[in-house]
């Protein structure tokens, strides 16, 4: 696609009222999320996408019910079990942002084991946002600043935000037809566009990426210019 975002963000959201319109445990939406989180992945790297960044776990998740960050948890480690090979065969470079100390540490040592095993690969680079919050990145950013005596300044911050080696966000989607950001990438959307679309993300699919990419291609990007 000629006009394709050089980078897409996704708030993957709707898993739990995915499971409960079928009867499920939400457990299950999340699950069925995570197969989609593949598709899209692929599909995204066959269409010359660079940056993929995919919402899975914010900073207030956590409060959600003990069990449900449990079975979260799991499900990340055995996500990227089985995803390295995945990213290897398709050239998909893996990295995550967000504050990822506070998992187990295991989780934490799977996590950077795939970021190194796939540090060389160079196609679409598939960003998991996890323990993710845009107010604690931009406050961990400036923190850093502050204490190694530099000068705050937009550039500055933005090469201590978790995102310094991606370029700023052109599509921003969200599934389940909440308009919100949720603490997600708010300086890096400074001038994204952004689709909201009503599907649950386990319903989500490559044909309905293709028609908000061709939605994006339509608009009108003026950056404040005229
Ligand atoms: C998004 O789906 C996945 C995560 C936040 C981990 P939800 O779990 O928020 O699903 P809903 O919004 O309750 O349907
Ligand atoms: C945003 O979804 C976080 C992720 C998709 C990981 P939430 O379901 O947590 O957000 P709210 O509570 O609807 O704003
Ligand atoms: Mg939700």
């Amino acid at each position: 696609m000629s006009s394709c975002p050089n980078h897409i963000a996704i708030i993957m959201d709707g898993n739990g009222r995915w499971a409960k319109n079928k009867g499920l445990k939400r457990t299950a939406g999340h699950e069925e999320g995570a197969k989609v989180v593949r598709d899209i992945t692929k599909h995204c790297s066959l269409l010359g996408v660079k940056y993929l960044t995919l919402y899975a776990f914010s900073t207030e998740n956590w409060t959600r019910p003990k069990l449900e960050v449990e079975f979260l948890m799991k499900l990340l480690e055995r996500y990227f079990k089985s995803e390295l090979p995945i990213y290897l065969e398709n050239n998909i470079k893996f990295r995550a942002i967000g504050d990822i100390s506070k998992f187990s540490k295991s989780l934490q040592k799977i996590i950077k084991d795939v970021e190194d095993k796939t540090s060389n690969m160079s196609g679409l680079t598939q960003i998991l946002a996890l323990n993710y919050g845009s107010r604690d990145e931009i406050t961990r950013a400036v923190s850093k600043l502050v204490s190694s005596n530099q000068t705050i300044n937009e550039e500055n911050i933005s090469l201590n935000l978790d995102t310094a080696d991606f370029s700023d966000v052109d599509l921003l989607i969200r599934t389940s037809g909440e308009v919100r950001i949720s603490n997600f990438l708010l300086w890096q959307c400074a001038y994204s566009e952004m689709f909201f679309s009503s599907t649950l993300w386990p319903d989500f699919n490559s044909n309905e990426l293709d028609e908000i990419i061709s939605d994006y291609s339509l608009r009108d990007r003026r950056f404040g210019g005229v």
